[in-house]
C-alpha cells in the first residue's frame, strides 16, 4: 500500500514551515553548539509521519498539517508545538532507524511522533551531542526542584520559571518549580564561574570582555613587527536605511592602533542623536570603506594582508611583504618558489610555541619569533553598549604571562596536544601551519580553557557525590545524572572554545540590530576552520555573546526546549558505523529516514576534532598524568581502555564521504559511491520488506547524484517511488533556487524493486514516454487538487500563507524529471543501443524522457542534441539568463554534451565576473534573444550562425518573420522541420510554465509559426 509520502504529500506547505527555521526561528537546542547540515524539524516531522501513514490516512491535506502542527493557524514557527495525540496514536509503536544521525533532527521528531527511534553516529563528538539532545532530557524531564525567587534571579532562571510554571513575575520570597537539570546546569555553571572569578590568574589576565587580536610579523624590510589586519571595522550596526546605531573602526597612526568611534565623537561634540548617526557608508568588500558623517570624510583602512594572493604590507615602512623563504633564506618576492614569508613565519611561531612550553627556549626567544600573536583592541560591554579601546603593550604582556603559566604545567594531559589531521590542509587553516590543537589558542585562551576543563571535571564528581550521599540516589542513577550535567557543561565548553580561538573572527557588521549583536563569530560556521586576522580572545566570565556564561545560558535554553518535547516514542543512541551495526542484529524497522553525508561537503571527523579534544577532557578523569575513562568512555577510549587521540586517526577511514587526501593517507582505494553503497547495503538488512527508505540528499554536482542512484538503484535493488525538493538549512530556499532547484536538496523515497525488470529503451521508448507522461498527468492532477484546496483554504482564511506558495513551472520541470527517474529506476537492467546503462547514463536518459513526456501532448519530436541542450539551458537559466557552473555541469550530463560543445554550438558564453572575491564560481550567459526586436535576433543569429543546425535555421525563420522580408532560408527541409519543432517546443514549454509566456524567444516563435507564407 502506498504511503502518504508517495501520494499527495503537501511539500510546498512543509517547505514553507521549514523555511521559518532560520535566524530567530531556529530550534533553540541548535544554538547549544554548531553542527553541519541540520535538517529543519518541521520538515523532518512531516516526512517521517508521511512515510509511515497510508496514503488515505487523511481526506484533507489541511487535517494532516493540523495534526502535525496543532498551532499552525497561529504561528509560522511550528516546530515548537507538539503533534496532536490523534496522530501520535496512529504512529505509536512504529520503529525508525537513522544511521547517519548527526545532531539528531530526525530521531528527535520521530520520538515526538510516538515512533521508537534508533540514532546511529560514527563520530563520538556527534554521539555526545545526540546524548544531550535525545537521551538526557527524556531521562530527567520529570525531576523538578523547588527554588526560591532569589536563586531564580541569581541564576537567571526566569525563563525556565515562565516555561514550566507559567508564572511571569518572580519575587524574592516566592518558591518556584523548575526542572532539576536546568537548575543544576545553571547552579554548577555559576559555581564554575565563581571559581574562575576568584582565580588570581584569571583576574589578572582579563580586564576587558573581548580582545580583538591578530598576528604580527617581523617585516623583512624594516625589521619592525607589523600587525596584519584583515578587517579594520569594529562596528557597523544599522538603525535605519541611512542611519547607524554604531560606527567604529581602527586606524594606524604613528605606529599605533587608534580607535575611531563616531558615536563617541558625536557625544564629545555634543551633537544630537548620537545613537542614530546619519551617515553614508560605502564598503569595499567587508574589510574597508569610507564614511561620510557630519560633513566629514573618513577612510577605513584596507586590509594589509591577503593570504590568498600571498602578500601583505608593512604598516611602518609600507613595503610589500611578498617575500619568499627558500631553504631557510628570505628572498624578495616575485617567483612563487619556497614558502610565502608570512606562512613560514607562522610556522616558526608554532614551532617555537611548543619549544618554549617544553622548556627548550626562553620567553625572549619565543617573543623573537618572526610571527607572534598581538592584540589590537579591547572591547568592553557597558550599559548595553560596546566600548572600544586600543590594546597596549601591557595588554600583550598578559599573553606572555599566560604562556609562563602554561610552561609550568607542560605535560599536563589537559593540554590538547593531539594532532590536527595531516592531510586536511585546505580546509583547516592552511596558512597557519598549526599541527596540534592547542595551537589554535593563544596562551591566555588556552590557559582559560584548561582551567575550565578542570573545574567541569570537578563538578562531575561533586554532582555524583551529592546525589548519592545527600539525596540518597542509587549509585547508577547518580552517575548517569552526573554524566548528564557534566556533558552539558562540556558542550558549553566546546561552544565557548569556538568563540575564543585564533580562528574566531570579530563580526563587525550586522544588519539592523543592537551593538550587542556584534560578537565573536563561531569558529566553524563554514565548512572549514579559516585563518582570521581579527580574532577574538573572549573572557569566560562576563555575560556577553561568546563567553562561557553565555554558553551556559544557551545550553539551559536548549535543555528547556528539549524537556518540553514529550517523550512519546523511545530513542536510543548508538555509537557505530552505518556499515556495521552489529548491535542491531535481529531488529527490523518500519522505515529508515536518514541524511547521509554528501560527497566532499564536510570533512566531519577532522573538523569536529576541534570539539572532540575538549569534550574528551571534560568528560574523563586524570590519573597519573593520563586521561582515564569516566563518563561516556565508549566515545574516548577504545575496547582496550586506551585513549583515542583524535577522531580522524580512528574514524575518518570509515566516514562515508569523498576525500582524496584522507584516502591517500590511509591508502584506501574507494569511491564515495562505493562507501555509500556499502552503508546502504548494510542498513537495508534492518528494513522490513515493505518499508520505505527515505533519504535526504543535498548536492549540486551531478556526480554526487549519480553516486546516490548507483548506491540505491544499481547496487541495492531499490526503485525511486517519490521525491521532492526540500528546504534544508541552507540560506537559499527552495523558491529562491527556482529553476535550478533540480540541483539542490531533495528528499527521496525508495522501495525494494520486486523481481527482475529489464527494460530495453530502444524497443520500449514509446511505452516509456507514455508512462512518464501519465505519471506527470497524475502529478498535475494532484497539483490541481492542492490548488483547489488552497483556494478554499484562502476563503476560509486558514493556513492561508502556507498554502499560498504554489508550484511554479520550474517545479513542473523538476517533477517531470523525477517522474522519468521513477519510471526508469523501477527497471533493471536498462539498456539503450544494446548497452546496459550506468547510473550516470540512466540519469541522462531521465532528462531526455522528461522532455519527450512534457512535449508529448503536443506531438512534438526533437532529435537535434543542440536543440535539447538549448531547451535545457533555457529552462534552467536564472532571471538574468545566466547559469552557474553547477547548473551547467548538470545540463552537460543531461544532454551528453560538454561545456566546450555548448560554447561551440553557440549556446553559451563565459561571462567575465571580475574582482578577486567572485573568483569562486564561473558564470555563463545563455545565448537567446532577450527581446523580440530585429536587432536582437540579428545579434543572436550572428552568434549562432553555422553552429547548431536547428538553431541556425530557427533564427533565420525569426529574421524573416520580424523583418517581414522573405529571403531564402538556407536549411534543408528536414532541418527546417526540426527548427519549427523547436519553435513549437518553446511555446509548449511556456504553456507548461517552464518558460515565461513573455519570453522573447517564445514570442518570436509564435511569430514564426503564425506565418504561412514560407511553407
Ligand atoms: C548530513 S549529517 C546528518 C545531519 C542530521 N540529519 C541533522 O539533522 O543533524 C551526516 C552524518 O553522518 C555521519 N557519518 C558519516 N559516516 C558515517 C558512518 N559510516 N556511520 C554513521 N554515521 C556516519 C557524519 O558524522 C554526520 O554527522
Ligand atoms: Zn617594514
Amino acid at each position: 500500500m502506498p504511503t502518504l509520502l508517495e501520494r499527495d504529500f503537501p511539500i510546498d506547505a512543509i517547505n514553507y514551515y521549514s523555511s521559518a527555521e532560520k535566524g530567530p526561528g531556529r530550534p533553540p537546542h541548535w544554538e547549544m553548539v554548531f553542527w553541519w547540515t541540520r535538517k529543519p524539524l518541521a520538515g523532518a516531522r512531516a516526512i517521517i509521519a508521511a512515510s509511515l501513514l497510508p496514503d488515505n490516512a487523511y481526506q484533507r491535506t489541511e487535517s494532516f498539517l493540523y495534526d502535525l502542527f496543532p498551532c499552525i493557524n497561529e504561528k509560522k514557527i511550528v516546530h515548537s508545538c507538539n503533534p496532536s495525540p490523534r496522530l501520535i496514536e496512529k504512529l505509536r509503536g512504529k520503529k525508525l532507524l537513522d544511521p547517519f544521525a548527526g545532531f539528531g533532527s530526525i530521531p528527535l521528531e520521530a520520538s515526538r511522533l510516538g515512533v521508537d527511534a534508533v540514532a546511529v553516529e560514527l563520530l563520538p563528538t556527534a554521539y555526545v551531542f545526540l546524548k544531550a539532545v535525545l537521551e538526557y532530557p527524556r531521562l530527567f524531564r520529570d525531576r523538578f526542584v523547588e527554588v526560591d525567587g532569589k536563586t531564580v534571579k541569581e541564576l537567571g532562571l526566569e525563563d525556565a520559571v515562565k516555561q514550566f510554571s507559567g508564572r511571569r513575575e518572580v519575587s524574592e520570597s516566592g518558591r518556584y518549580r523548575v526542572p532539576m537539570l536546568i537548575y543544576e546546569v545553571a547552579r554548577w555553571g555559576s559555581w564554575v564561574i565563581n571559581r574562575l572569578r576568584e582565580d588570581p590568574v584569571i583576574r589578572e589576565l582579563y580586564d576587558a570582555d573581548v580582545y580583538i587580536g591578530t598576528w604580527e610579523v617581523k617585516c623583512p624590510v624594516c625589521h619592525r613587527y607589523t600587525p596584519l589586519v584583515g578587517n579594520w571595522w569594529l562596528a557597523r550596526v544599522k538603525s535605519g536605511k541611512k542611519s547607524f546605531e554604531r560606527l567604529a573602526w581602527m586606524e594606524w597612526q604613528n605606529g599605533e592602533i587608534k580607535v575611531v568611534d563616531l558615536n563617541e565623537q558625536c557625544r564629545q561634540q555634543k551633537l544630537r542623536n548620537c545613537n542614530n548617526l546619519s551617515a553614508e557608508v560605502t564598503t569595499r568588500g567587508e574589510e574597508s570603506g569610507s564614511v561620510r558623517w557630519a560633513n566629514q570624510e573618513f577612510v577605513v583602512p584596507t586590509k594589509n594582508v591577503d593570504a590568498k594572493d600571498e602578500t601583505a604590507q608593512c604598516l611602518y615602512c609600507r613595503a610589500e611583504i611578498n617575500h619568499r623563504v627558500v631553504n631557510g633564506k628570505v628572498v624578495k618576492g616575485g617567483k612563487k618558489e619556497g614558502d610565502w614569508y608570512v606562512k613560514w613565519a607562522l610556522r616558526q611561531w608554532n614551532e617555537n610555541y611548543e619549544k618554549y612550553l617544553r622548556g627548550e627556549i626562553t620567553l625572549d626567544e619565543l617573543k623573537q619569533s618572526p610571527a607572534r600573536p598581538t592584540l589590537l583592541v579591547k572591547v568592553y560591554v557597558k550599559d548595553g553598549d560596546l566600548q572600544f579601546k586600543p590594546a597596549t603593550q601591557q595588554d600583550t604582556e598578559k599573553l606572555w604571562k599566560a604562556a609562563e603559566e602554561l610552561r609550568k604545567m607542560w605535560g599536563d594531559p589537559d593540554i590538547p596536544t593531539e594532532q590536527i589531521s595531516v592531510y586536511e590542509t585546505k580546509r583547516i587553516t592552511p596558512i597557519l601551519g598549526a599541527n596540534r590543537w592547542y595551537q589554535f589558542f593563544n596562551p591566555r585562551q588556552l590557559l582559560t580553557l584548561i582551567k575550565l576543563v578542570k573545574l567541569i571535571r570537578q563538578v562531575g564528581h561533586m554532582v555524583e557525590e551529592e546525589k548519592k550521599l545527600k539525596e540518597g540516589w542509587n549509585a547508577e542513577d547518580a552517575k548517569k545524572y552526573a554524566e548528564a550535567v557534566t556533558t552539558y557543561m562540556a558542550i558549553a565548553l566546546a561552544r565557548y572554545a569556538g568563540h575564543t580561538s585564533i580562528s574566531t573572527p570579530w563580526t563587525s557588521a550586522t544588519g539592523f540590530g543592537s551593538a550587542l549583536a556584534l560578537k565573536p563569530a563561531n569558529v566553524m560556521s563554514f565548512r572549514g576552520i579559516a585563518m582570521v586576522w581579527n580574532y577574538c580572545d573572549t573572557t569566560p566570565i562576563r555575560d556577553f555573546a561568546g563567553t562561557y556564561i553565555r554558553a551556559l545560558k544557551t545550553i539551559t535554553d536548549g535543555i528547556s526546549y528539549l524537556i518540553r518535547v514529550p517523550s512519546q516514542g523511545t530513542s536510543k543512541v548508538l555509537l557505530d558505523d552505518a556499515t556495521e551495526l552489529s548491535r542491531l542484529e535481529g531488529e527490523r524497522f518500519d522505515v529508515i529516514v536518514t541524511d547521509p553525508p554528501y560527497a566532499d561537503d564536510v570533512p566531519y571527523s577532522e573538523l569536529s576534532d576541534f570539539y572532540y579534544v575538549w569534550l574528551k577532557r571534560a568528560l574523563s578523569d586524570v590519573e597519573n598524568n593520563e586521561l582515564k575513562p569516566r563518563f561516556l568512555p565508549e566515545a574516548f577510549f577504545d575496547d582496550f581502555g586506551l585513549e583515542i587521540p583524535t577522531q580522524w586517526q580512528r574514524f575518518a577511514p570509515k566516514e562515508v564521504s569523498e576525500n582524496e587526501g584522507r584516502w591517500e593517507h590511509f591508502s584506501l582505494k574507494v569511491t564515495f559511491a562505493e562507501l555509500l553503497t556499502r552503508a546502504f547495503a548494510n542498513v537495508l538488512r534492518f528494513l522490513k520488506d515493505d518499508g520505505l527508505l527515505v533519504v535526504y540528499y543535498v548536492a549540486k554536482r551531478p556526480e554526487a547524484w549519480a553516486a546516490l542512484v548507483d548506491a540505491l538503484w544499481r547496487e541495492n535493488g531499490l526503485e525511486l517511488v517519490a521525491a521532492y525538493p526540500v528546504e534544508t538549512e541552507s540560506e537559499e530556499n527552495v523558491v529562491a533556487r527556482g529553476k535550478a532547484s533540480v540541483l539542490g536538496g531533495y528528499v527521496s523515497a525508495w522501495r525494494r524493486r520486486v523481481g527482475e525488470k529489464p527494460l530495453d529503451l530502444d524497443e520500449k521508448r514509446e511505452e516509456a514516454v507514455r508512462e512518464v507522461a501519465s505519471r506527470l498527468e497524475a502529478n498535475r492532477e494532484a497539483l490541481r487538487r492542492l490548488k483547489a484546496e488552497r483556494e478554499e483554504a484562502e476563503r476560509e482564511e486558514a493556513n492561508r500563507e502556507a498554502l499560498r506558495s504554489t508550484k511554479g513551472g520550474a517545479t513542473m520541470w523538476v517533477y517531470s524529471y523525477l517522474a522519468a527517474l521513477e519510471y526508469l529506476t523501477a527497471h533493471y537492467p536498462v539498456r539503450l543501443g544494446g548497452v546496459e546503462l550506468s547510473s550516470d547514463g540512466l540519469m541522462r536518459q531521465a532528462v531526455v524522457l522528461a522532455f519527450e513526456a512534457l512535449l508529448r501532448s503536443s506531438g512534438i519530436k526533437l532529435t537535434d542534441r543542440g536543440a535539447h541542450a538549448y531547451l535545457a539551458l533555457r529552462i534552467m537559466e536564472s532571471e538574468g539568463g545566466r547559469v552557474d557552473s553547477d547548473t551547467l555541469s548538470y545540463v552537460e550530463k543531461a544532454v551528453g554534451l560538454e561545456h566546450k560543445d555548448l560554447v561551440r554550438l553557440g549556446l553559451i558564453t563565459e561571462v567575465e565576473t571580475g574582482g578577486p572575491n567572485v573568483a569562486k564560481r564561473k558564470t555563463f550567459e545563455v545565448l537567446a534573444p532577450r527581446n523580440d526586436s530585429v536587432d536582437e535576433v540579428k545579434r543572436v543569429y550572428s552568434l549562432q550562425r553555422g553552429r547548431s543546425a536547428a538553431l541556425d535555421c530557427l533564427r533565420q525563420l525569426q529574421l524573416n518573420a520580424t523583418t517581414r522580408i522573405r529571403t531564402l532560408i538556407a536549411c534543408t527541409s528536414e532541418v527546417r522541420e526540426e527548427a519549427l519543432n523547436l519553435a513549437r517546443a518553446l511555446i509548449e514549454l511556456s504553456k507548461l510554465g517552464l518558460l515565461d509566456k513573455d519570453d522573447a524567444d517564445v514570442k518570436l516563435s509564435r511569430l514564426v509559426l503564425g506565418m504561412e507564407w514560407w511553407q
